[in-house]
């Protein structure tokens, strides 16, 4: 029997016998694809040169591509657990073809390697096809021996892939495995039950779905084959379930010893059991590609996949971290294959288990507030739990709705189901608008460009300035043909020096001109959807401009020299972290370069102590001394592996990538425009250090004059409280220790000084209560008191008559306070402090109020205390019935 290590290697090794390129699988992360929150398929990374946006190295290539289906188009959560066959990370084997061969080969290659390397039985195989698709039909009875009955046609929903709600797409075949005992009929194909099942796809690749839904040809026809590995080994190692297989049983294994329960097959249990193994593959999977549990985006899905296990892991029993300690199991059996979880063990250890440990501590708030409004239904004799509060428990405090279900029905409430549902829509539709709004239109316009063989060179290393043609004017993602004076729109130049936004640095702004100066389009910015569409967003201040017009293109250069500093600044920031910190436990998380400040993301869950962070600004500090030469080289991209270059997960890179080197600093990879030499930065300053997600800090600096400035202005504020103290600023921090004690002292002092005083002020006035109509009343001006003493007065007072009723009134900075007290005979004759004390206060210019036994309230016109006392004596005369 085949190991799975084994079934892999043959898959690759058979295509490369059929002269594939075997490349790397990209990070579950994909790269500047808005439309995709993680890799859901094999050919996500090849999406620009489907789209003939990039030009392949090779015209066909197979890998094994790891990916995450937990969102979006292809989303089989729900499935996961409950069946043996879906999986949230899963690798997916593949072929491509990038207008090399088409259908007749990948028919053929598919059938040769099933039923003559891996020897599947002929007759158990079944090919289906798209409705219309008679090439492939006959393809598949004329290149293959398959039973021609086991050819079937299917429509849209079976046979038309599509990656995404836009992008490429196209008609498919796909091969499906009859695992019965007794054979299956041609209707158990497609019909979802796990006797027979898909295990590969063939997509022809013709189409790219736009956003208004209309398809495009592709420049090229291609080939985009998928296999589910997991589901190939099961079938090659003859099981029934794929966590059966060598893939699984390791971790199935391991999570049925850690919490001392059988894995038997159609219990509770094992759906739990292969819930967690699913889930911890892709957690740490997407943490050792850098993604990190938080609060949006792909960190959300993963911090919500985090919580599906932990909470199934409470079914088995676990009721403290345990993914974190299954974790070993997984890199024993992956790493080989995928070495980034033994490169990346700490932090995917310290991510999961201080993701449990953060969500026991939401589970425990999540009751407490959840107790707090069954109490409040039940105050106000409701039996339904409202849908809203269902999802604010869930939305904002991560606490999960079915437990809210739950918890509701053990107290005899019914959840107000519809509801949540209703507030759960409206939140996803949000979600997606946003999505689509940003990226579909951009989508859309890099399609239109390339359909009409349209890229811009970009020429903005070398000069900040080029003489080029318009090439294309768009209005709101639209062609035009003219672009008048006062008018908005993106142009594309057949050549540029204009950086467009990647890799964290912003893009370039400057002026488009004629070369006769009638012309002038004010750049904005400049966005960089797809390789080679560099596209000027401004206006046009004067002129009219046609495609095919010549213009002078200039960059801002103050501006671009500025991003430049911050750029390489970044790196050297980057590979000071590295030295101070230590290499194993930095890595880049993001970063964003702006012309007047910034930002370096990293993993790290603590945060740096002012010693670190001193540390890394001299380290930056000797590097821009040391004046190092900056240099930047393209290489293979085959090459950067155990080569030291730095990359960046989030980044997409092409076959050949460019190498920032900056001479015994540092080396990564980056497109952006640097500083040529480390001097060029001349000062680097650290504004500030912060967490933006659980186990990500934020760095944000100044180079240059903004650092200078920045430290001249540290400067002043020091020289000032220096000369305000009279020392010198090596004096400062003495001093105001010094000062701190003294402020210290003479607060407690005044303290002891208030409480005698107001001790003093109570046996004076505990002689002064009167009598009304049978109620002893004290109504005083207690003077200047702050809050605490004033009602730590009116308690002694009211011990000395019990059933009395106490109203004081003091001054503290400006404003007036009340406070009324109540005793129960004082009560019993109708006085109600919360009431009378509201009415006493709004003669003063304010309110408040309080329990009918002790209340306070507030005024802002101290002039009217006078008449607010007065008012409280006729009060209560009149509610004592005096
Ligand atoms: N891209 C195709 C799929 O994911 C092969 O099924």
């Amino acid at each position: 029997m085949m190991t799975s290590n084994e079934i892999r290697q043959s898959f690759l090794d058979f295509f490369r016998g059929k002269g594939h390129e075997i490349v790397p699988s990209s990070p579950v992360v994909l790269p500047a694809d808005p439309t995709l929150l993680f890799a859901n398929a094999g050919m996500n990374q090849f999406k620009e040169i489907f789209l003939g946006a990039r030009k392949p190295s090779h015209g066909r290539v197979a890998d094994t591509q790891k990916c995450i289906r937990v969102s979006g188009k292809h989303n089989d959560l729900e499935e996961v657990g409950r069946d043996t066959y879906h999986h949230t990370f899963f690798e997916m084997l593949g072929n491509w073809s990038f207008g090399d061969y088409y259908k007749k080969e990948a028919i053929s290659w598919a059938w040769e390697l099933l039923t003559e390397v891996w020897k599947l039985p002929k007759p158990r195989l079944w090919a289906t096809v798209y409705t219309d698709d008679d090439e492939a039909a006959e393809l598949w009875r004329t290149v293959t021996d398959i039973d021609p009955a086991h050819i079937l046609r299917f429509g849209k929903k079976d046979n038309f892939w599509e990656m995404g709600e836009t992008g490429p797409c196209g008609p498919c075949s796909e091969i499906h495995l009859d695992n019965t005992e007794n054979g299956c009929t041609p209707e158990m194909v497609n019909a979802g039950t796990p006797e027979v099942i898909e295990i590969w796809n063939l997509v022809f690749m013709q189409y790219n779905r736009k956003s208004d839904g209309s398809l495009d040809p592709l420049p090229s026809k291609c080939v985009d084959t998928g296999m589910g590995f997991e589901r190939v080994c099961a079938v090659l190692q003859g099981k029934k379930s794929n966590y059966d297989t060598d893939v699984f049983a390791p971790l199935i294994g391991a999570v049925s010893r850690l919490c001392g329960k059988p894995y038997a097959d159609g219990t509770e249990e094992a759906v739990a059991m292969r819930v967690v193994a699913d889930h911890l593959r892709t957690l740490s999977f997407a943490i050792a590609d850098g993604v990190m549990p938080s609060n949006d985006g792909r960190g959300y899905v993963l911090r919500r996949l985090l919580r599906r296990a932990a909470r199934y892991g409470r079914k088995l029993g676990f009721s403290r971290p345990f993914l974190c300690d299954l974790f070993p199991t997984l890199e024993a059996q992956m790493a080989p294959v995928f070495p980034e979880l033994a490169a990346r063990r700490a932090e995917i250890l310290r991510a999961l288990r201080s993701e449990e440990e953060s969500f026991a501590a939401t589970l425990d708030r999540g009751i407490a507030l959840f107790d707090e409004i069954v109490a409040r239904l039940r105050a106000e004799g409701k039996t339904t739990f409202p849908g809203e509060e269902v999802f604010k428990l869930y939305d904002t405090y991560g606490f999960p709705a079915d437990l809210s279900a739950l918890m509701a029905a053990e107290q005899g409430l019914t959840v107000d189901a519809p509801a949540f549902e209703r507030f759960m829509q409206e939140q996803r539709d949000r979600a997606r608008g946003a999505r689509k709004d940003r990226t579909a239109q951009d989508n859309d316009v890099v399609a239109a460009l390339v359909e009409r063989g349209l890229s811009s060179e970009f020429t903005g290393y070398g000069g900040l300035e080029a003489d080029a043609q318009v090439l294309a004017i768009l209005k709101d993602g639209k062609p035009a043909d003219a672009l008048a004076a006062g008018e908005s729109a993106d142009l594309l130049l057949t050549k540029t020096p204009f950086y467009g936004e990647s890799g964290g640095q912003v893009g370039d702004t400057g002026t488009i001109v004629s070369a006769d100066g009638a012309l002038r389009f004010d750049v904005a910015d400049t966005r960089k959807p797809a390789q080679g569409i560099l596209l000027h967003r401004g206006k046009l201040a004067a002129g009219t401009l046609r495609p095919g017009d010549w213009v002078h293109a200039a960059v801002d250069a103050a501006r671009r020299a500025a991003l430049r500093r911050n750029h390489t600044a970044t790196h050297l920031l980057n590979a000071a972290l590295k030295q101070v910190v230590g290499t194993s436990s930095i890595r880049q998380a993001g970063s964003y370069v702006a012309p007047d400040r910034l930002r370096f993301d990293f993993t790290g869950s603590d945060a740096l102590t002012r010693d670190q962070l001193a540390a890394v600004e001299r380290t930056v500090a000797d590097y821009i001394c040391a004046n190092a030469e900056v240099r930047t080289y393209e290489i293979p991209l085959k090459e950067v592996p155990g080569s030291g270059i730095v990359a960046v997960f989030d980044e997409k890179y092409g076959d050949i990538v460019r190498v920032v080197d900056v001479a015994g600093i540092s080396k990564e990879l980056c497109g952006g425009t640097h500083a040529a030499r480390t001097g060029d930065i001349g000062a680097f300053r650290i504004l500030a250090e912060s967490s933006v997600a659980a186990g990500v800090r934020r760095i944000e600096a100044q180079t240059g004059p903004a650092a200078a400035e920045h430290t001249l202005a540290e400067h002043d504020a020091l020289a000032s409280v220096a000369a305000r103290l009279s020392v010198s600023p090596a004096e400062v921090p003495a001093r105001v220790e010094a000062l701190a004690a003294q402020v210290q002292k003479l607060e407690k002092d005044l303290k002891a000084a208030a409480e005698k005083a107001a001790l003093e002020r109570g046996a004076a006035l505990a002689g002064q209560f009167t009598d009304i109509a049978g109620i002893p009343v004290l109504i005083a001006d207690a003077g200047d008191l702050p809050a605490d003493p004033l009602r730590a007065l009116a308690d002694s007072l009211r011990e000395t008559h019990p059933d009395g009723v106490v109203l004081l009134a003091a001054r503290d900075a400006g404003k007036v306070a009340f406070i009324l007290q109540a005793g129960p005979a004082a009560r019993d004759r109708g006085i109600h402090a919360g009431k009378l004390v509201g009415a006493v206060a709004k003669v003063a210019g304010g309110g408040g109020g309080g329990k009918p036994d002790k209340a306070q309230a507030g005024g802002r016109q101290p002039e009217n205390l006078p008449a607010a006392l007065a008012a409280a004596k006729a009060l209560i005369s009149k509610a004592l019935g005096a």
